[in-house]
């Protein structure tokens, strides 16, 4: 399916779900689905320098990189480590307002300065993945963008495939 382009930068959150649900239902591949909903929110979500998804291991004790915007990035992160790791093991949202106050922060491009993590929760409650994104920007994320996010991933945990595996 193609979607019109859309200016998402400027776009309202109700906008944005709109285009993630045409991409949650457009294309069978779910490699390029996230990779697309990587560039989506990268872009609506703005002023940020790395976007993307952690896609837990079948071991259930790490989270492995998925599709993103961004530079390199760690590509293993145990349940439990950094922001990512963190959020997974508590199965919440973690928004940090400073990375260098966090300990255990994992510091993958040194231009981030704040960062929000989601989890992506099967119905069991398990966690799938998770979004992250950073920001060159010291206290970017807020309610505003928490809230886009869990919509998202709420949308996303309801079209993951239960063939997609990763180890
Ligand atoms: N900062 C994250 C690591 C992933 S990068 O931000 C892409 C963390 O502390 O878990």
């Amino acid at each position: 399916m193609e979607l019109e382009p859309v200016d998402l930068v400027a776009a309202d959150p109700e906008t944005v779900l709109l285009y993630v649900d045409g991409l949650l239902v457009g294309e069978s591949n779910w490699i390029a689905t996230l990779a697309n909903l990587s560039a989506v929110l990268h872009e609506a979500i703005g002023r940020v320098n790395w976007t993307g998804f952690y896609v837990m291991a079948d071991s259930g004790r790490e989270l492995i990189v998925g599709p993103f915007q961004g530079r390199v990035a760690c590509t293993r992160i145990a349940v439990g480590s950094g922001v990512v790791g963190t959020a997974a093991r508590d199965r919440r949202t973690v928004v940090v307002p400073d990375v260098h106050a966090f300990p255990g922060h994992i510091a993958c491009d040194s231009a981030s300065r704040s960062e929000v993590v989601v989890p992506i929760l099967s119905e069991a409650g398990e966690v799938l993945a998770v979004i992250d994104v950073d920001s060159p920007e010291p206290d970017r994320f807020h309610e505003r963008e928490a809230a886009l996010l869990e919509a998202v991933a709420e949308r996303v945990a309801a079209c993951w495939p239960s063939s997609f595996h990763q180890s």
